[in-house]
């Protein structure tokens, strides 16, 4: 098989998405449209990708630098053929194929991809193109065949006489070009049609008419063709992403109470037995282990959770680490790099920062525990505060192993507390505390003898 070169489109505002951000940056399955695109033409190997942008091209240029693609801006947006002209000097030099995609069109696979290649190169054809059938193929371009099943041209919908208008036959936007037959006639489009577009589709009429070959595969599946225009088929291409995903993990032996109300996005990988409550969401290529409970209203992204742990309701877990066995939550937030050891607990209202907790530890209620280091087998009492900030740096809370915080101590950072000690209740440490050693760090309290009795007496005489 010959070089093959990748243009995706992605030059169009999106008008129907009312919105300042460009069409193909808006997000599906938690990635934007284009990456969807990029990531299903990757294993085709390409030997370049050029993406043509326009509208906000700057910031869909940086929105796309983590990956390695060239682009071409087309200022002003004269239709398709004009990006794929104004893109020439990318894809004219190379030899081959060119692949032309729709940076709006997502949940195209690389399966069919690679039906449509292994077809082209196959059959020789000049052009081919990805066609589907649709029950309304309202607004799209029909495939005008002749007798006998030969394509004969595109015609927009706009441009389409009630007869073609019949036609359930539509182009998908996918095609692949021989480089050097599309070069010959790319700059012949004209734009007489109604919308004073350069139409890419006209190539098709202008390649037949030169006797070229042009052939089609043709789609079964028109949702993984369909194009997003408006917020309702982002919101439709969302519900179908999504349970494919939610059917592919009960299928591996994952509880979905609630499948209509669950999200977890394509890269999210979740072991057996394990049991997803309503509201869950599940983000950013976070493992949830086997036999994981994670009850309702939680959200974990970016986060590696290990067997067994039992998230109760209502907890956020950003870029964090969870040992097995461990219990979170109800209403605990864990982020920026926290990882908690096997067999803890981490209770009601605690939130953790940039943190280690060893195994077996215990935070239960109400305590802000950031940049420390916990270990082993250590209490942390309720309402205990690392005050880890000092107005201009953030400074280091370590507690060694089997440490004993009494409740409601705040920890004056940078401060140790040394294996072993303990910490009187409501105290305000800020110097180390020696191993084995109880500190207490409170004023001292004062009972004054009927001092009530005497001041009720005093009112009553008044
Ligand atoms: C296009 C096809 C139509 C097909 C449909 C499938 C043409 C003329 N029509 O119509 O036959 O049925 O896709 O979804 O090609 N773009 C640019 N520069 C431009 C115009 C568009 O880069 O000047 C990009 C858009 O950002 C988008 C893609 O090309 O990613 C398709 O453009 P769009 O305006 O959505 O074309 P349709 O009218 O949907
Ligand atoms: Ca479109």
């Amino acid at each position: 098989m010959g070089d093959l070169t990748l243009l995706i489109l992605a030059a169009g505002k999106g008008t129907r998405l009312k919105s300042t951000l460009p069409k193909v940056l808006h997000q599906l399955a938690g990635k934007p449209l284009i990456e969807h695109v990029v990531e299903a033409a990757g294993p085709l190997m390409p030997v370049a990708t050029c993406v043509v942008v326009g509208y906000e091209a700057g910031r869909v240029q940086s929105a796309l630098s983590h990956l390695s693609l060239q682009f071409a801006v087309q200022e002003p947006q004269l239709g398709t053929g004009h990006a794929v002209q104004v893109a020439g000097t990318f894809w004219k030099p190379n030899e081959g194929d060119l692949l032309v995609l729709s940076g709006d069109v997502p949940l195209i696979s690389t399966q069919t991809l690679q039906r449509l290649l292994d077809q082209h190169v196959r059959s020789g054809a000049s052009a081919t193109l990805l066609s589907t059938r649709l029950k309304d193929p309202t607004g799209y371009g029909r495939v005008v065949r002749r007798m006998g099943g030969d394509v004969e041209r595109i015609v927009e919908h706009k441009d389409a006489t009630d007869e073609q208008r019949r036609i359930p036959e539509i182009n998908t936007g996918i095609y692949c070009f021989a480089i050097a037959d599309l070069a010959q006639i790319i700059d012949g489009l004209s734009a007489e049609n109604s919308q004073k577009e350069y139409y890419l589709t006209d190539c098709v009429g202008l390649l037949r008419k030169q006797n070229r070959r042009v052939g089609v595969v043709v789609c079964e599946d028109p949702a993984e063709v369909s194009g997003i225009n408006s917020r309702g088929e982002l919101a439709d291409l969302e519900r179908i992403v999504r349970q494919k995903k939610l059917k592919q993990l009960m299928e591996d032996g994952v509880t979905i109470i609630d499948p209509a109300s669950t999200y977890v996005e394509p890269n999210v990988q979740i072991g057996a037995d394990s049991v997803l409550y309503p509201n869950v969401f599940l983000e950013k290529g976070t493992i949830v282990g086997a036999g994981c409970q994670i009850y309702p209203n939680v959200r974990i992204s970016a986060s590696m959770i290990e067997d067994g742990v039992v998230v109760l309701d209502s907890c956020l877990i950003l870029e964090s680490h969870v040992g097995a066995r461990s219990q979170v939550g109800p209403f605990a937030h864990l982020k920026n790099h926290t990882v908690i050891g096997s067999q803890a607990r981490i209770g009601n209202f605690v939130e953790i920062k940039n943190s280690r907790l060893g195994d077996r530890t215990k935070a239960a209620h109400l305590s802000y525990l950031g940049d420390a280091e916990i270990g082993q087998d250590v209490n942390v009492g309720a309402g205990t505060i690392t005050c880890n900030y000092d107005g201009t740096s953030k400074n280091k809370t370590i507690i060694e192993d089997g440490v004993f915080v009494g409740s409601d101590s705040q920890l004056i950072a940078p401060v140790t507390i040394h294996r072993g000690a303990y910490i009187a209740a409501g105290s305000t440490i800020q110097e180390d505390v020696p191993e084995d050693a109880l500190a207490i760090a409170r004023s001292q309290q004062v009972n004054k003898e009927h001092w009530a009795r005497k001041k009720r007496e005093s009112r009553r005489k008044e």
